[in-house]
């Protein structure tokens, strides 16, 4: 039988990170994965393929409506979707060989199949082929991610009525695309068909789009996607939708009860959110406890109930983010071989990659308020910064939290071009404890979008040069 130090099982961001930092400590490692590829949603069916198809469709975007005002004379782009498809799929193969690369490169072995906990120190292992093998070894990570949050009443097809999975796979561009959620999902995959050619209708249960991000940021950010041509129904919930006829038809309630409404769309998609993904791995039978939402339970140190047996990422609390995932998979196995792991849950930026990108860290506005801290604004808007001026991509702001007693940077949101490469900079002064004055006396080259950071700092002290 084979015996390990760790075994991994899930090789999405936060499985194959705790794996290779693992054996980089000299841990005898394996990994467990039941899909044919490593990298997990991300790297497969989530942030890669999204990537690399809201690349391609806002170049074709720019192509046939920005380059004429830069005197770049093109005919009209024409659309080869299968092509694009393919460019997507060629982006996943290189990253998730890339992680093949690495896991071989570490000496981890790999177990292909489905990974169950048996209890402390031990697995199975079931191929495809339906043959089991126990797997000894002294500590478990659970990585095993999320998958889709199911809507009752709008079964996914994966063909008409679609999640993500689906909607990165479409085979043409629905006339009339409707996403029910206004989260990142809906209005990331949503940016994609509706620059393609697709009439795009959001429908989100709150009377908000993108809950958790500052509101103020959002406010600005629906109204540029309006001018895009993205339609919200707000406060509405989907509580059926008929797929008999040659079109969908979606029944659309106000969220606070009333009349219901009748819109046609050839594509539904789903995407109200992640739930964790656990169904294989033998819970209950090992007496590992889960959350009234189903995520498994943890302590400071990623530690289950059933000692030994570990869980990060996706599966459990927290943000469902590939990064978070990452990080929590390198402190767990830092923990595990004895030394001291650690994430900062203050300092996790959030992206959200549509035109233009919405960025933060640390805290909203909202979140100040209710925890009763008392802060100072400094805001500076890409209208005023002289590079976005010349490139004419003025749209956004940047907005600077920091605390009114000790100047210490608390939050920063970023809506504007590249807003998910600038928010980094206020990632790493908030990770050191940094006020907004250390923010607006570090030099910053000009001409940078980056620019509008430091104004954004010099403007907690009302003191910005350009405004
Ligand atoms: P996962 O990546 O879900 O990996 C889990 C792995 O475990 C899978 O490979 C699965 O096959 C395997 N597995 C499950 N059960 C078993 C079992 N019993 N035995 C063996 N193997 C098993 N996040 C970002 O930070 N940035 C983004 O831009 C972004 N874009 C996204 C776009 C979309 C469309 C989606 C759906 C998600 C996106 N996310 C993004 C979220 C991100 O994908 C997740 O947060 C991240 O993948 C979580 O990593 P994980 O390692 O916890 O789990
Ligand atoms: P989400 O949690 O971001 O948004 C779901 C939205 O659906 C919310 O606004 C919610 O209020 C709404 N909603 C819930 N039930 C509803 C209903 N019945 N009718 C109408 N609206 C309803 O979830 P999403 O977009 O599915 O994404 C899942 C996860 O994937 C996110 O948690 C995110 O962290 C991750 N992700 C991250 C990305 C990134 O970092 N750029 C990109 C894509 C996904």
């Amino acid at each position: 039988m084979a015996t390990y130090d760790l075994v991994v099982i899930g090789t999405g961001p936060g499985g194959y990170v705790c794996a290779i930092r693992a054996a980089q400590l000299g841990l005898k490692v394996a990994v467990v994965e039941r899909r044919d590829t490593f990298g997990g949603t991300c790297l497969n069916i989530g942030c890669m393929p999204s990537k690399a198809l809201l690349h391609a469709s806002e170049l074709f975007e720019e192509a046939g409506h920005s380059f004429a005002k830069m005197g770049i004379g093109v005919s009209q782009p024409a659309l080869d979707l299968p092509a694009m498809m393919a460019f997507k799929q060629q982006g996943i193969d290189g990253n998730v060989k890339g992680v093949e690369f690495l896991l071989k490169k570490n000496k981890i072995d790999v177990l292909r199949g489905t990974g169950k906990v048996l209890g402390t120190g031990r697995l199975e292992v079931t191929g495809a082929d339906g043959a089991s093998q126990t797997v000894e070894t002294k500590s478990i990570v659970i990585a095993t991610g999320s998958t889709v949050a199911p809507l009752k009443g709008v079964e996914i097809d994966e063909k008409r009525i679609v999640s993500s999975t689906g909607a990165l796979s479409l085979d043409k561009v629905p006339g009339k695309l409707l996403v029910i959620g206004a989260g990142v999902i809906g209005l990331e995959l949503g940016s994609v068909w509706r620059r393609l050619g697709a009439e795009v209708t959001v429908v989100e249960f709150l009377d908000r789009i993108v809950p958790g991000m500052d509101g103020e940021l959002v406010k600005q950010f629906q109204r540029l996607l309006e001018k895009q041509g993205f339609a919200f129904k707000l406060g509405s919930k989907v509580t059926a939708v008929d797929s008999s006829g040659p079109m969908l038809r979606a029944t659309i309630e106000p969220a606070a009860g009333g009349a219901a409404e009748t819109l046609e769309a050839d594509v539904v998609l789903v995407a109200i959110g992640r739930i964790p993904y656990t169904r294989h791995l033998g819970l209950q039978e090992a007496g590992i406890a889960t959350d009234a939402r189903g995520r498994i339970e943890i302590d400071d140190h990623f530690a289950t109930s059933v000692p030994g047996v570990y869980a990060i990422g996706d599966v459990v609390r927290g943000l469902m983010l590939a990064h978070k995932a990452e990080d929590e998979g390198m402190a767990v196995a830092e923990l595990i071989a004895g030394k001291a792991g650690h994430v900062n849950y203050e300092v996790i930026p959030s992206v959200i990659y549509t035109t233009p990108e919405a960025a933060c860290v640390g805290k909203s506005e909202e979140e100040l308020k209710e925890a009763g801290i008392a802060y100072t604004v400094g805001k500076f808007p890409f209208t005023a910064n002289g590079r976005s001026k010349v490139n004419q991509t003025t749209d956004g702001f940047v907005k600077v939290l920091a605390d009114a007693r000790t100047d210490r940077v608390l939050g920063v949101h970023i809506l504007g071009r590249e807003a998910g490469e600038l928010i980094h900079e206020a990632a790493v002064l908030m990770e050191f404890g940094g006020s907004a004055e250390d923010l607006a006396r570090t030099c910053h080259a000009h001409p940078t979008r980056s620019e509008a950071i430091k104004e954004a700092a010099l403007s907690v002290a009302k003191r910005a040069i350009h405004m």
